[in-house]
């Protein structure tokens, strides 16, 4: 549920991360402000903003009554003084610390009562991003949301060196309040949790292939059907607890050895990059990706996390 005391939330850029914040803090009853830096930018940010609410449409989430309540709280600038009021800003500009930077210090020229700058980054550290600040480093968090964060609901939000307690706790509200699950980290780590849990998942999953152990279908296949479902209810630990920490123990003692413990990316990959083979966008990676297959997984990969939306909609 919305909280009192939050009156102003602004997103800084237009972008696919831009555009899917302002919906969430909408569709959640926050009059938002959307920072733009271009004509073009706007009419971007507008146009993915209304496919956010019109895919929930089209998926019985949300009627256009309600899309048209929410895009009434919604307002556009390229002026830096309209978000002034501001109590907390997103800052979803381009993943490049010389222009976040630069969008902090128009913010500290600006806004004056803001409790937490939270930066979407995908991978800058908050203490780098905090470091580069002149002013209100304090209030600095990374709020790392997965895409898209209207419908994906997990949230890290990092504290920097520097980060006040009161910053990210109001970040956290403010995201648990429009229905995100929440974590703090107290410090920073390449990675944040989840993309480092991702990651050593993928590591050894391509281990697996070149030890010609199985194949990547194979490998899909064992995923999709063996454990992940579960951790979609339980927890990984809640499911050790289950299983006996000393059964645990013996697997890990036995199994750990032969697991990759590598610290750069693997010639599996490194082979299909030179060969420009990268996946969707060149219809080639380690599957074959045409148009058909493409809009496929765009419906299966969203479809999970349609069974999260849980926005508490203004009804006036
Ligand atoms: N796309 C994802 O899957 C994803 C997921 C999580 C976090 N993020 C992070 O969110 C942030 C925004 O990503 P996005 O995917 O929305 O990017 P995007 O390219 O869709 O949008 C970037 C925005 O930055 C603005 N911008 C301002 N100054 C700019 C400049 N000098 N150069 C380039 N762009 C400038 C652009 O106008 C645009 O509005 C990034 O930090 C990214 O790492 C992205």
């Amino acid at each position: 549920m919305k909280i009192e005391n939050i009156n102003h939330v602004a997103v800084i850029g237009t972008g696919m991360i831009g555009a899917s914040m302002a919906a969430l803090f909408t569709g959640n009853g926050y009059s938002t402000t959307m920072l733009a830096f271009s004509e073009q930018g706007l009419e971007r940010g507008s146009r993915l903003y209304d496919t956010c609410f019109g895919d929930l449409i089209d998926k019985n989430l949300v009627t256009k009554d309600q899309a048209e309540r929410c895009r009434k709280l919604l307002r556009f600038t390229f002026d830096y003084s309209d978000i002034a009021d501001a109590d907390i800003i997103f800052e979803c500009v381009a993943e490049k610390l010389d222009v976040k930077l630069c969008v902090y210090e128009n913010i500290n020229a600006n806004c004056k009562q803001f409790r937490a700058l939270a930066s979407t980054t995908s991978a800058l550290s908050a203490d780098d991003l905090a470091e580069g600040m002149t002013a209100n480093r304090d209030k600095l968090v990374v709020a790392h949301p997965y895409n898209p964060p209207h419908l994906v609901p997990f949230v890290e939000v990092v504290k920097s060196k520097f980060t006040k307690d009161e910053a990210a706790k109001t970040a956290y509200e403010v995201l648990e309040s429009a229905g995100r699950k929440v974590i703090i980290m107290q410090r920073c780590a390449p990675g944040f949790v989840a993309n480092r849990l991702q990651h050593a998942l993928l590591r050894e999953a391509i281990h697996i292939i070149e030890e010609g152990l199985a194949e990547p279908r194979d490998i899909d296949k064992a995923l999709m059907y063996s454990f992940m479902p579960r951790y979609t209810s339980v927890g990984l630990f809640e499911h050790q607890d289950a299983a006996g920490l000393d059964l645990v123990k013996s697997i890990e003692d036995y199994l750990l050895p032969t697991l990759c413990n590598g610290c750069a990316a693997p010639d599996y990959i490194n082979k299909l990059v030179a060969e420009n083979n990268l996946g969707m966008k060149t219809g080639k990676g380690v599957y074959e990706w045409p148009e058909e297959a493409k809009e496929d997984f765009r419906c299966r990969a969203a479809a999970p996390y349609l069974r999260y939306f849980n926005w508490d909609i203004p009804s006036e």
